[in-house]
Parts: C-alpha cells; sequence; structure tokens
C-alpha cells in the first residue's frame, strides 16, 4: 500500500513524499530573462510547505525560446550564480529542485531583431508572428541548446533537469501531426517526429553524464483529433526508458484552443484528469510516471497511486493558492485543496501582469 508520505526513488532522483510541484511559470520571477528575488521567496515558499520537488516554470534553453519576458533564460549570463542561490535555499528548507527546460517554438515571443520563432513547419500560433520551418542546422542547434542548458543547471545546482516536450511547445509541436508536416526524417512517422525528443536527450544524457537525473513532461495525447495519440507517446516514452530516461510527467493537451487546453480537462476531481493514461503509461513503460492534473484531495491521490504503478502526483494550481498545502495535509487536515481552478492564476500567479 503506497502513501503520499513515505519516500519514492524518480530514477537516481530520490525525494522525501509522492507529492511534487509540476512547473508553472512564475512571470514576476524574472525580469528580461533575469532570475528576480521573487523567485527565491516562491520556492523557499512551497519546500517549507512540504513539496518534495520543485520543477520551476518553463526556463529559455537558447536563443528564441522564450514566450514571455518574464521567462528565465538559462543562457543568460547572470543564471548560473542566481540560480545556485535559489537552489542552495530549496536543499537548506529540505526540499530538490529541477528546472524544466523550454523551447517555446512557433509560440515564442522574445524573439531576436530578423529572427522568427522556430517550428517544425510553417505556421501561425502567434497572430503576426509567423513561425518558420527550421533547417536541419537550427534542430541541431536547439538539440545542443538544451544539453548546455542541462550542464549549467547540473553546475548551478539544480537536482535534476525535466525535457518539456508537452502542453504545444517547440518538441511538442514536432510531436504533434498537426504542427509537424515535415517531409524530411524530422516528419512523418512517430519514429521520425519523435527523432529530435530522443536527440535532445542523448545531448543531455552525453553532458550531465549517465547518472544525473533527466526527466521529461510529455503528453499522453494533444487532446485534439489528429494529434498525437497514446500508443505514439508510448513509443516515445519506450525509446527513452531504453535510453535510460529517469522519470516521465505525464500530461495532454497542446494548447491551441479551448479543447486542447490541460488546464481545461476534466474536470473530475475524484481521479485526477489524466490518472487513466499515466496508469496505462505506467504498465506499458519501464519508468517511473508522475501524474499531473486535477489532484485535490490526498484521499484521491492515494487511491490512484494504488491503482498501479504511479509513483508520484504532481500539483500546479493547488500551490498557487496554497504553497503549504502538502504539510497541511500531512499534519492531518486532509480537506480539499483550496483551488477552485477557475483558471485565474494564468497571467495573474506569482506578480505576473498578463504573461508578458
Ligand atoms: C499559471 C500556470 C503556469 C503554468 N506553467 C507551466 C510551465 O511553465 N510548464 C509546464 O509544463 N506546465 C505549466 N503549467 C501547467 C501545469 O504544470 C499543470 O500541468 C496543469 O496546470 C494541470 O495541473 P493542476 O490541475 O494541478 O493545475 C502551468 C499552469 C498554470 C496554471
Amino acid at each position: 500500500m503506497k502513501t503520499i508520505f513515505e519516500p519514492v526513488e524518480l530514477g537516481n532522483l530520490r525525494i522525501k513524499n509522492r507529492i511534487v510541484r509540476s512547473a508553472t511559470l512564475e512571470a514576476g520571477g524574472a525580469v528580461n530573462g533575469v532570475i528576480a528575488p521573487l523567485l527565491k521567496d516562491i520556492y523557499a515558499g512551497l519546500a517549507e510547505g512540504g513539496v518534495s520537488l520543485i520543477i520551476t516554470g518553463m526556463m529559455g534553453v537558447g536563443h528564441n525560446s522564450c514566450a514571455y519576458s518574464g521567462m528565465n533564460r538559462i543562457y543568460d549570463s547572470t543564471f548560473s550564480d542566481r540560480f545556485a542561490d535559489v537552489a542552495e535555499t530549496v536543499h537548506a528548507k529540505g526540499s530538490k529542485i529541477t528546472v524544466q527546460l523550454g523551447q517555446c517554438g512557433a509560440k515564442a515571443t522574445v524573439i531576436e531583431k530578423g529572427n522568427q520563432p522556430y517550428a517544425p513547419s510553417e505556421c501561425e500560433a502567434i497572430p503576426n508572428l509567423p513561425a518558420k520551418a527550421m533547417s536541419q542546422s537550427e534542430i541541431g542547434q536547439v538539440v545542443n541548446d538544451f544539453g548546455d542548458a542541462a550542464l549549467l543547471c547540473k553546475n548551478a545546482g539544480a537536482d535534476a533537469v525535466q525535457i518539456h516536450a508537452a502542453h504545444g511547445y517547440l518538441l511538442s509541436q514536432f510531436l504533434s501531426p498537426l504542427f509537424n508536416k515535415r517531409q524530411d526524417e524530422y516528419g512523418g512517422s512517430i519514429e521520425r517526429r519523435g527523432r529530435i525528443v530522443l536527440e535532445v536527450y542523448e545531448n543531455i544524457r552525453k553532458k550531465v553524464g549517465a547518472d544525473y537525473p533527466v526527466l521529461i513532461k510529455i503528453n499522453y495525447s494533444d487532446l485534439k483529433a489528429s494529434g498525437l495519440t497514446g500508443d505514439e507517446s508510448t513509443w516515445v516514452c519506450q525509446e527513452l526508458a531504453q535510453r535510460g530516461i529517469d522519470a516521465v510527467e505525464l500530461s495532454s493537451g497542446i494548447a491551441i484552443d479551448a479543447e486542447s487546453k490541460p488546464s481545461q480537462a476534466v474536470a473530475d476531481f475524484s481521479k485526477g484528469s489524466f490518472s487513466n493514461a499515466a496508469l496505462k503509461l505506467s504498465s506499458d513503460v519501464p519508468v517511473p510516471v508522475i501524474s499531473v492534473g486535477g489532484y485535490r484531495t490526498p484521499d484521491t491521490i492515494e487511491n490512484v497511486l494504488n491503482q498501479g504503478d504511479i509513483a508520484a502526483v504532481s500539483l500546479c494550481r493547488p500551490l498557487i493558492c496554497e504553497p503549504a498545502l502538502v504539510t497541511r495535509w500531512e499534519n492531518g487536515d486532509r480537506t480539499k485543496a483550496k483551488c477552485i481552478s477557475c483558471n485565474k492564476c494564468f497571467g495573474t500567479a506569482y506578480g505576473c501582469k498578463g504573461f508578458v
């Protein structure tokens, strides 16, 4: 019988309980891509509040990777020192921290002069900001960016890194037939659409070494007709498992309209939004699975944990309004999270004024 409050191993990453903070963009935690003091305060609150592992909001791995100016840039020259200070605080308060490595692709808006957002194929995800189909050398550069960023995070004290391959950002765009219309070896079958994800993983692994924990967040489904399917996602996860990925956080939704937004999905709060997919993946792939989406009570979480092989669950919106939720549950008040899933935190969370 699994319980929330026991340690668990996500590959080489040991965490003190089974509740993880899912990546949540802290738009006020950066000013023009540079870590701001607010970031440390947010993470200190979460660490004091009992989460075992904080996954940072997505941080940009390289040029033209950021969707917001309030998104941290790992490639900024100030990153290492400032992040080291943040990580030290999290560790002192008994939690661990994973950086989410992001490349927003066609949804990137912080674009250098003369450049365009990257995408697998030409498209316009942001009005009046057309994205270009990436050349193979640009793909190679982005793959390299992920590896370099991961090494910077490792050296600055992050306990792990997480590749963001969900929610319609660059790697998710490559995985999805809705964005990826390429005719070369990066488009077509899932073996080809998934190639960039495997290359990103391998580049990171080469740079951070065999023992450093590398996680991925990936969609099980795009929540759109003709999008990525569960079987295809399972294939990618199996390939990653064979190559040594430490854990998979399973989400869904390509976030191009209301129907495909992960936070609009469900809401059957009696079992979480995507727990069926996570249970299936955990039986199909020999790798620890973290299930995200719609978890609001400890009873639901323990119920899902005990239906199969899911190792942990992760929470986002509940921890925005109640950073100490996990400690509250641990202290015996197991009532539902205060979050009512109104989604008003989009564009307002953490000092953010409209996600710009
Ligand atoms: C304000 C906000 C910011 C988010 N930022 C990210 C992010 O940076 N990276 C990511 O993978 N997911 C992000 N998400 C999605 C969450 O990690 C999570 O998958 C989703 O909210 C469902 O979990 P929940 O029901 O516990 O909120 C964000 C969600 C919200 C509400």
